[in-house]
């Protein structure tokens, strides 16, 4: 896959499962991430055909918990992203998922405590020794093409020491979120900062933080010289931000994320984070729709929320041909 000029659905946790990626896609995104997924998680799982749904499936042994879902249709544009701390169990990991995705992509962003303690995310950013031996491990071993994501570091000179080590791995292109580790979302993203990365490297840089419309994707592209750009919060409060016809209503891409999630069979956990998250940006949890989506059980109950019943019934009576159709 090439990574000029794409406009990039960004990793998040819980919201970046299968509906998401491929309603972005629809609406015009061409690379999409999926959400991190840590590699003990991974390592314990295996991969299996769901011919019901058309989708492939990767697995816990014993619970039969899915993991990771994706289907051929995004298979040339999915990024599975990884939480990791050690070389070799990034590879058994990434060795599991990467004959269904178009890449392999290290977080070394994260500033969460549960990632930062056990020596993943952003703690990677610290040791740039890791780091090489991660990624070198994963491009040695691996025929699918390996990305990293990085935060800022505390100065635009440290960033692109990293950035330049990290280029030196063959890695195939680096996302950097204008931010430091100690920054609240509501700081404005340093733009300039990522722009000096870019000046640096000759790889694709993926440029990311503060997205929110359509023309926000040009305007960092100039701030930054990169060469493709990445929304998470836009694209979670209105994921037809990648739609260069403008977006579409809101109501609208509610409906359209709760039937993917019944095509696809998504875990209503899952589904009813993201319907939460974007609820809770536009209006608020405390008024019906955000009450009937918490008291919400089963997809069943949202596609009745959403007036997706005849949908919902017909998928489910219908799954054979759904997926020999899509
Ligand atoms: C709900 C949510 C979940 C996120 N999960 C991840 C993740 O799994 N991996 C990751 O690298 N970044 C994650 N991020 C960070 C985003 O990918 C992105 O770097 C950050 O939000 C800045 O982009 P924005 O300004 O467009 O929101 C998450 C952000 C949000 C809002």
């Amino acid at each position: 896959m090439e990574y000029k000029n794409k406009l990039v659905l960004a990793p998040m946790v819980r919201v970046g499962t299968l509906p998401l990626r491929l309603l972005a896609a629809e609406y015009g995104a061409d690379i999409t991430y999926g959400e991190e997924i840590i590699d003990h998680k991974i390592i314990k799982c295996e991969r299996r055909i769901n011919e019901v749904i058309g989708s492939t499936d990767i697995v816990e042994k014993g619970t039969g918990n899915i993991v990771f879902r994706t289907c051929h249709e995004e298979r040339s544009r999915v990024i599975f992203q990884m939480g990791t701390s050690d070389a070799v169990r990034a590879l058994t990991a990434a060795q599991i998922v990467c004959k269904d995705v178009a890449a392999v992509d290290i977080n070394m962003g994260c500033p969460k405590s549960f990632s930062i303690s056990g020596g993943m995310g952003a703690a990677l950013l610290a040791k740039p020794e890791l780091v090489h031996d991660i990624l070198t491990t994963l491009k040695r071993n691996l025929d699918t093409p390996v990305t990293c994501k990085i935060r800022l570091l505390k100065s635009s000179q440290d960033t692109v020491e990293l950035a330049r080590r990290i280029e030196k791995t063959g890695v195939s292109a680096l996302a950097v979120h204008g931010r430091r580790v100690a920054d609240r979302p509501r700081d404005p993203a340093k733009w300039s900062e990522i722009a000096d990365v870019v000046a640096a490297l000759s790889i694709p840089v993926i440029a990311n933080g503060d997205v929110f419309e359509y023309e926000d994707f040009q305007r960092i592209k100039v701030a930054t010289g990169a060469s493709s750009v990445m929304a998470a919060r836009g694209a979670l409060w209105n994921v037809s931000v990648f739609s260069p016809h403008g977006k579409v209503p809101w109501e609208d891409v509610k409906r359209e994320y709760v039937r993917k999630s019944i095509l696809w069979d998504n875990d209503v956990k899952s589904t009813k984070h993201t319907l939460k998250e974007m609820i809770m940006h536009y209006s608020c949890l405390e008024l019906p729709e955000g009450k009937a989506v918490i008291k919400s059980e089963t997809l069943a109950d949202l596609a009745h929320l959403y007036g997706e019943e005849k949908y919902c019934k017909f998928v489910n009576e219908n799954r054979w041909l759904c997926s020999g159709i899509r």
